[in-house]
């Protein structure tokens, strides 16, 4: 009676081999995916950036007294009310990024990175920068809130 010879081998080589191949495909695949993301954030790609949504809810109303000129975070923007009507102004520098901030006394905005002076419409006072702050635009909606596009 002959018994037929089963080998463990063949089955075994069978598995490394997959499991190689496996792995060096993963590997491939892995290296494609980081440079596809790479690529992306290189180009800017939607939804790769991070930063504030363009269009940002900064509160309501009443947050803004008549006379006043508040900053709002969330959209990196001052918002400023006379008795007419708010108005919004980026808060980033148009010389290198940095944020401006309010002047003691609240005549416009300085720069805190290397001295760019603005008023309080944003217009250029001093360089270094070479253009006045971005008018951002800003709406009351019905219910009071108020939205700011920041882009
Ligand atoms: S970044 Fe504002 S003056 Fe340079």
């Amino acid at each position: 009676m002959s018994q037929a010879k089963l080998s463990p081998e063949p089955i075994n080589d069978v598995s490394r081999r997959r499991f190689l191949a496996l792995l060096v495909h993963g590997g491939w695949a892995a290296a494609l995916g980081v440079l596809v993301y790479q690529i992306g954030r290189f180009l800017g790609a939607e939804g790769l950036q991070t930063g504030p949504s363009p269009l940002v809810s900064a509160g309501n109303l009443a947050d803004f007294p008549p006379e006043t000129t508040t900053y709002v975070p969330e959209a990196r923007a001052w918002v400023h009310h006379s008795t007419e009507a708010l108005t919004s102004l980026d808060a980033v520098c148009p010389h290198l990024g940095c944020l401006v901030q309010q002047k003691e006394g609240g005549g416009g905005f300085r720069c805190p990175c290397h001295g760019s002076e603005f008023g309080i419409e944003g217009e250029l006072e001093r360089g270094p920068a070479e253009r006045p702050l971005r008018q951002l635009e800003i709406q009351t909606q019905p219910d009071d809130t108020v939205t700011i596009r920041t882009a």
